[in-house]
């Protein structure tokens, strides 16, 4: 199939998903459709006899990945997809947002993303009804953490905006972490003083993790997801990354599931359900992606979530969608992550967990994938990290077509040491020829079985005719390009028993 030139039917303007419910969260080793295809198959054996076996058993789909999904979407589907009821029109619009550290001058430039600060305002200004929001803390003002800096006020013009859409009646429901990593920030209290409704989930005593998601779902239809905490150090400080996507109710309200686990957990005397309550099954996940018209792109996108507890029914884990990413690459797999590390961070005696290196190095040797990883480095970063990144990129060996490469980004400190925790690249991405994965995990194990996450994998065809926009994957390749060719990445170095994380330049 021609991959540019999407059938006609791609093209009805309809937000659509299949309505199957019944899949368990762990992974399947079928798609659902696959074993429809099986049993339906078997049916027509049984009344066509042993020719129609043979050609059958070759017809019938193996599990596939999800991009083969995309390509095999047909006419039938669609169709059948118009003519449920209760059908909901809507025009989904993805753009990628990111903030760029002040006075890294280099690092913005062409391409950009919409700057964050700009975004969010932008998002909250189409706000009329309600605004949900999951943070690991927050700390919009310079006085929540002892700063006074001029920097923080974009931070402060958002905390400013949600009391104003407050006293307009707007709902602001926040899930936040218990216990707050951001003690002396008052911006809860104030936000509870103007009506907003507050819970924090003390997420620890239920999977061992933190509620580390970081999302907004506004009016049921608009959706924020990104590494940005509600922190002001986001908006100026810290390198970030996320998306916005306007106008497509189908996937805020399956992103609103998610946030009704944390808000569950949240209550009084909360218990974490054996099995979470049909209402909060999701029918669009790695097998059943929405498959949609954003600005004119035939799209297919759907969210993950971290941990396994947090996933009920049909909801894709967050591990599982980042491998799909990966297995379903060619070319290449660029990756933009804080940290990296083949094993548990937090829980003792630490285990080695080499998922996400195997796949990667499996990728690289097996399929002569090109493998990029870009790590952040920064004052905090742990140097017990640099032996697996060496260890990666040791496999590298182009004249036999295996290509690995690792470099980290170091956002220099300059005029800024006042400000703690901050001038860190703290991106939580992933690229690939054909999908785009943006999540809120560190790349370490406890990210995936205890800490709650959440991740979005989009993946675009370009439409046929020339609209100006490009698709998803294709516009953070060009941001990866853009970071991994900057003069802040720098290679590992084979001497040096840790890297050094102080900028030189
Ligand atoms: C919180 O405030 C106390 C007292 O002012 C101060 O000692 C402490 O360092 C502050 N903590 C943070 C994280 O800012
Ligand atoms: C913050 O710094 C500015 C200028 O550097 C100064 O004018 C102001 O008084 C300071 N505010 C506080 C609360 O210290
Ligand atoms: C969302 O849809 C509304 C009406 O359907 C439209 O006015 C608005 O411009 C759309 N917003 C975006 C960002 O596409
Ligand atoms: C499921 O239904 C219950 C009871 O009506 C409601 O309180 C809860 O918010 C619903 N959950 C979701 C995710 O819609
Ligand atoms: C910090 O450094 C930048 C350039 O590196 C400069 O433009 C800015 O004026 C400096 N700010 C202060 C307060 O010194
Ligand atoms: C990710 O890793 C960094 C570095 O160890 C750590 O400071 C941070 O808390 C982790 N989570 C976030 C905020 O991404």
């Amino acid at each position: 199939m021609d991959a540019k030139a999407g059938p006609p039917e791609l093209l009805a303007p309809l937000c659509r998903t299949a309505e199957d419910p019944e899949w368990p969260c762990s992974r399947p080793r079928r798609s659902p459709c696959s074993r429809t295809s099986t049993v339906l198959g078997m049916l027509a054996v049984l009344g066509l006899g042993l020719v129609t076996l043979t050609y059958l058993l070759w017809q019938v789909p193996l599990p596939r990945t999800w991009h083969q999904h995309l390509e095999e979407v047909s006419p039938e589907s669609w169709e059948a997809l118009e003519g449920e009821s209760g059908q909901q029109r809507d025009s989904c619009q993805l753009v990628l947002v990111e903030s760029i550290p002040q006075d890294l001058p280099s690092a913005a430039g062409s391409p950009s993303a919409q700057p964050l600060a700009q975004a969010w305002l932008q998002l909250l200004d189409t706000a009329q009804e309600s605004i949900h929001v999951a943070s690991y803390y927050w700390s919009l003002t310079g006085p929540d953490i002892g700063v006074n800096d001029s920097s923080s006020q974009p931070g402060e013009a958002i905390l400013q905006k949600l009391q104003q859409l407050l006293d307009k009646d707007i709902t602001l429901m926040v899930a936040t972490n218990s216990p707050s990593l951001s003690r002396n920030s008052t911006d809860l209290q104030v936000l509870a003083a103007h009506g907003a409704q507050v819970r924090q989930v003390p997420m620890r005593q239920f999977t061992g993790g933190v509620l580390h998601s970081k999302f907004w779902v506004v009016d049921g239809r608009h959706i924020y997801v990104g590494s940005a905490n509600m922190d002001w150090r986001s908006l100026t400080q810290v390198k970030e990354l996320g998306a916005i996507i306007y106008n497509c109710s189908r996937l805020a309200q399956d992103l609103e599931k998610t946030f009704q686990t944390y808000w569950v957990l949240g209550a009084p005397q909360a218990v974490l359900p054996k099995t979470w309550p049909q209402n909060f099954s999701s029918h669009i996940n790695r097998f059943q992606p929405l498959r949609c018209h954003f600005d004119g792109m035939p799209t297919m996108a759907y969210f993950s979530a971290s941990p396994p507890a947090l996933c009920p029914r049909g909801r894709t884990q967050d591990l599982d969608a980042v491998l799909a990413v990966m297995e379903g690459a060619r070319e290449f797999i660029f990756a933009s992550v804080m940290e990296y590390f083949p094993t548990t961070r937090f829980s003792h005696p630490a285990r080695y967990w080499p998922v996400l290196d195997n796949a990667l190095r499996e990728a690289a040797f097996g399929r002569r994938v090109r493998v990029r990883l870009l790590v952040s480095c920064g004052l905090s970063t742990d140097p017990t990290m640099f032996p697996y990144l060496r260890s990666l990129q040791a496999i590298s060996n182009p004249s036999a077509g295996i290509s690995v490469d690792v470099k980290v980004f170091i956002v220099p400190v300059g005029n800024h040491s006042n400000i703690p925790f901050s001038r860190v690249n703290h991106n939580k991405f992933m690229v690939t020829e054909k999908a785009a994965y943006i999540g809120t995990s560190n790349w370490s194990e406890d990210y995936f079985s205890s800490t709650s996450g959440v991740g979005l994998v989009v993946s675009q065809r370009a439409p046929s005719a020339q609209t100006g926009v490009q698709p998803a994957q294709e516009q953070l390749r060009q941001l990866f390009e853009r970071d991994w060719s900057s003069r802040y990445a720098v290679g590992l170095d084979g001497q040096a028993p840790g890297q050094d994380c102080v900028w030189q330049g």
